[in-house]
């Protein structure tokens, strides 16, 4: 099913401002479009709006070019999982997955089929007949994705499904999450506020902050370039290292001198109306080379190695006491309290406009 969302706006009674504002999307069929963004900033209001929980106060919600703002939520077509799996716990993981097909009235043999193919998928037909409080976190998790997808729905809707499992069996259905999808080509729509997430499952990256989007697209759009400051500080981990300073003579010099940065043709090309204007130039901490470089080098006092096999990341400072952290192969040797010299590579600089924070190059 094909969601299209027009300038929707949310505002919660009682409320002075607009929760969400002016949001365009659109989602195709097949798509796992991920509504990621901080705490606070809407993705929920955005999730239970298209699940018909939330009445819209502004704009359009459409399915597959039907208007769908004032259809109940039984009548979308759509199931959704939620955070707390809310399973019925006098139930047992087949009648859990069976209920909303029997509520519809199905027929014995159609929920049977259903549930039997569900439970084949997600590997959970061993303990069918387990009550919740007997089976683990992440198995509850595969029981609460059973039920929705039983109910063939048009499009899968989940709010932070993975949030309670712990840091192993969350990476684990994250990948089974993307078989699942693939598998069954419904469209979905996840929120999440990890960005981890968003980057490893996403087709579509759909990025709010303050009620508003902020970017969407691919992932490696995200990661390659960010459209403004806010995407390049959100995207990544580590975070971007960024510098604030202005254009002189064609380069970029910090506002503390410290650093001087000859960008490439391309970039120059971008910057030509900068000459004298404040930016911020964004470079990843993988895109800093070890060693002197023919120009753009500097220098950087180490002060905290985290070793994590394949790379080490080094929380450097700078000599005007910024914080720079450079990412380093794994066999490469540094020690604390080293000073290092470091250069620019000019191929993956990113540069914003210091008033708009919009991307430059
Ligand atoms: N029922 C409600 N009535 C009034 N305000 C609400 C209601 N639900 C949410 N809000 C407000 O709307 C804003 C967005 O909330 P929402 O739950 O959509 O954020 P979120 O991005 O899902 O955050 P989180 O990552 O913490 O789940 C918040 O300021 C919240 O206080
Ligand atoms: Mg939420």
């Amino acid at each position: 099913m094909r969601v299209e969302i027009n300038d929707l706006g949310k505002k919660y009674e009682g409320r002075e401002k607009f929760t969400l504002r002016n949001i365009n999307l659109d989602i195709d069929d097949k798509e796992f479009c991920v509504i990621l963004g901080p705490s606070g900033c809407g993705k929920s209001t955005l999730l239970r709006m298209i699940a018909g929980l939330n009445s819209i106060t502004e704009g359009e919600l459409l399915f597959d070019g039907r208007l769908m703002n004032k259809v109940a939520p039984k009548d979308r077509n759509i199931a959704m999982v939620f955070q707390s799996y809310a399973l019925y716990p006098h139930m047992t993981v087949y009648d859990n997955m069976a209920f909303a097909l029997k509520m519809k009235k199905e027929r014995k043999e159609v929920i049977h089929d259903r549930v039997m193919e569900a439970a084949e998928i997600l590997q959970i037909k061993d303990y069918l007949y387990s009550k919740p409080s007997d089976i683990s976190g992440g198995q509850r998790q595969r029981v609460a994705l059973g039920r929705a997808m039983v109910r063939k729905p048009g499009v899968f809707l989940m709010d932070e499904p993975l949030s309670n499992l712990d840091a192993k069996l969350r990476e684990h259905m994250r990948v089974e999450l993307v078989r699942l999808h693939k598998s069954l080509g419904t469209t979905s729509i996840y929120v999440t506020h990890d960005q981890t997430e968003a980057m490893t499952m996403a087709t579509k990256i759909v990025l709010l902050d303050d009620g508003k989007i902020q970017q969407v697209g691919k992932p490696e759009e995200f990661y390659n370039t960010p459209q403004n400051l806010f995407v390049a500080g959100f995207i990544g981990s580590p975070t971007m290292n960024i510098l604030k300073g202005k254009m002189d003579g064609g380069k970029f010099v910090s506002d503390s001198g410290v650093i001087t940065v000859n960008p490439s043709d391309h970039d120059k090309a971008a910057l030509k109306d900068y000459e004298g204007k404040a930016v911020y130039l964004g470079t990843r901490s993988e895109r800093l080379i070890a060693g002197i470089g023919e120009e753009n080098t500097f220098q950087a006092t180490i002060e905290v190695i985290e070793m994590l096999g394949k790379e080490k990341l080094l929380y450097t400072k700078l000599k005007d006491g910024q914080d720079f952290i450079m990412s380093q192969p794994g066999h490469y040797e540094y020690a604390v309290d080293e000073v290092h010299n470091f250069h620019f590579d000019t191929e993956a600089l990113h540069f914003f406009d210091g008033k708009s924070t919009r991307r430059i190059n």
